[in-house]
């Protein structure tokens, strides 16, 4: 039976329960008229400047809610410099972005993806009216106890909606682990290390780890990516941010030395719908990520000193790929993500001019 629960609730039982006795990951509490109303904004590219981009775009429910690129898309004429992260079991993270950077309230992220110049590069006050302009936003924010669309609630809205992104029906949470996946489990919370940063049932201890993840040169390659990558970096009060060629990563935000190229662990579920991986998606497979941890992590002084070459064999190493596969749910199949044509009824709007005429 599915249980509901608050999201304090839930956080505590993620920090509580290992990642061996894994359960599923219990669905959060929302208003169900204020999350239909954030799913409709979710996939409206009216959302974007220039009408080009939803969250959906960079947020695919096909790809995990992520976007299937190594570096994220971008507003027309801008490039983006971070790779887009899955959205799955969104709402119960600690901190948000790469870099933690944002971590009070998932609707501020909200507002970062919407009014950002090389996101999605909108005026909230624009927003605002062009959904007073479109009779079912405004019925639907009446209908979410909102007396008309404001900015505020359209931020709520979204939130609820991503709160409804949970993974469901992970072979690791129905017990119809493989054999290989079994034994990859062991090496996950033995030898493999793994477990000590990926825990919980959403298999992250939302903190900031260095674990060597190479540079992405073309960020610093292509005008665009580098543009919008100083611009973020001079915002965040980096020094020296023309010259700076490294993502930075938590080091952006606290400013504390060992702290740089230090990344939020992400959760490892829906993983067979994300790649690539890692912040800047530098590593194409999982194998490739597998064998990223088996050499001890990337190179870096500032690296985690957990991190140690494992020496799996080529057996080991696969069977900690079927663990890793063994983490995605069929959550993202189902008819519940997908575009539903009559949520854009345009046939309303004629009628509604009809009447005006
Ligand atoms: C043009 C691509 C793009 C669009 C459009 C976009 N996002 Fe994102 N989103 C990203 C990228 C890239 C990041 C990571 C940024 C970083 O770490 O600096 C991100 C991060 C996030 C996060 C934080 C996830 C985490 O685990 O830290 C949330 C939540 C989110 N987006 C929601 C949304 C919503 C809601 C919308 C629509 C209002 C949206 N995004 C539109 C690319 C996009
Ligand atoms: C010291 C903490 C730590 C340990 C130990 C650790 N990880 Fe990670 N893991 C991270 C961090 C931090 C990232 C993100 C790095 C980045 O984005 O640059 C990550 C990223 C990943 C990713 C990519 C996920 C994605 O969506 O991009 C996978 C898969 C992964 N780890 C699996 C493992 C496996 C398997 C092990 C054990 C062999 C392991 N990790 C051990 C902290 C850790």
């Amino acid at each position: 039976m599915i249980r509901k629960m608050t999201l304090v609730g839930a956080m505590l039982a993620a920090t509580t329960a290992a990642a061996q006795d894994s359960v599923p990951i219990q669905p959060i509490d929302v208003n169900a008229a204020r999350a239909e109303l954030g799913k409709r904004m979710f996939y409206d590219t009216r959302l974007s400047g220039d009408t080009n981009l939803a969250c959906a775009s960079c947020h695919d429910p096909e790809k995990g809610f992520s976007d299937g690129e190594a570096l994220s898309q971008a507003y027309t004429g801008a490039g983006h410099f971070r790779n887009s992260p899955t959205l799955a079991n969104v709402g119960y993270r600690a901190a948000w972005m790469h870099d933690g950077r944002l971590g009070t309230n998932l609707n501020d992220v909200a507002r970062e993806m919407i009014t950002e110049t090389y996101l999605m590069n909108m005026d909230m006050r624009i927003m605002q009216e062009r959904m007073k302009q479109d009779p079912k936003y405004v019925e639907m924010f009446a209908a979410a106890g909102m007396s008309e669309p404001s900015n505020g609630g359209a931020r709520n809205a979204l939130m609820d909606f991503m709160k409804t992104i949970v993974s469901r029906g992970a072979p690791v949470d129905t017990g119809d682990l493989s054999e290989a996946a079994t034994r990859g489990q062991a090496i996950f919370e033995g030898k493999g290390n793994c477990a000590s940063c990926h825990v919980g049932p959403r298999y992250t201890d939302d903190q900031p780890h260095n674990i060597g993840v190479a540079d992405n040169p073309d960020i610093w390659a292509d005008a665009e990516r580098h543009s919008a990558f100083v611009t973020y970096a001079k915002f965040m009060g980096v020094e020296n941010y023309m010259n700076l060629r490294e993502d930075l990563g938590a080091y952006i935000r606290n400013h504390r030395p060992e702290t740089k190229r230090s990344f939020l662990t992400p959760t490892l579920r829906e993983l067979t719908w994300t790649a690539p991986y890692m912040h800047n998606g530098t590593i194409e497979t999982l194998a490739g990520v597998v064998d990223f941890y088996n050499a001890g992590g990337g190179d870096d002084p500032l690296k985690d000193e957990s991190l140690k070459p494992l020496g799996l064999s080529d057996g080991e190493k696969a069977d900690l790929v079927a663990y890793l596969e063994a983490l995605s749910g069929e959550s993202f199949d189902t008819d519940a993500y997908v575009w539903r044509e009559d949520d854009f009824d345009y046939t309303v709007i004629e009628d509604w001019r009809n009447v005006k005429n």
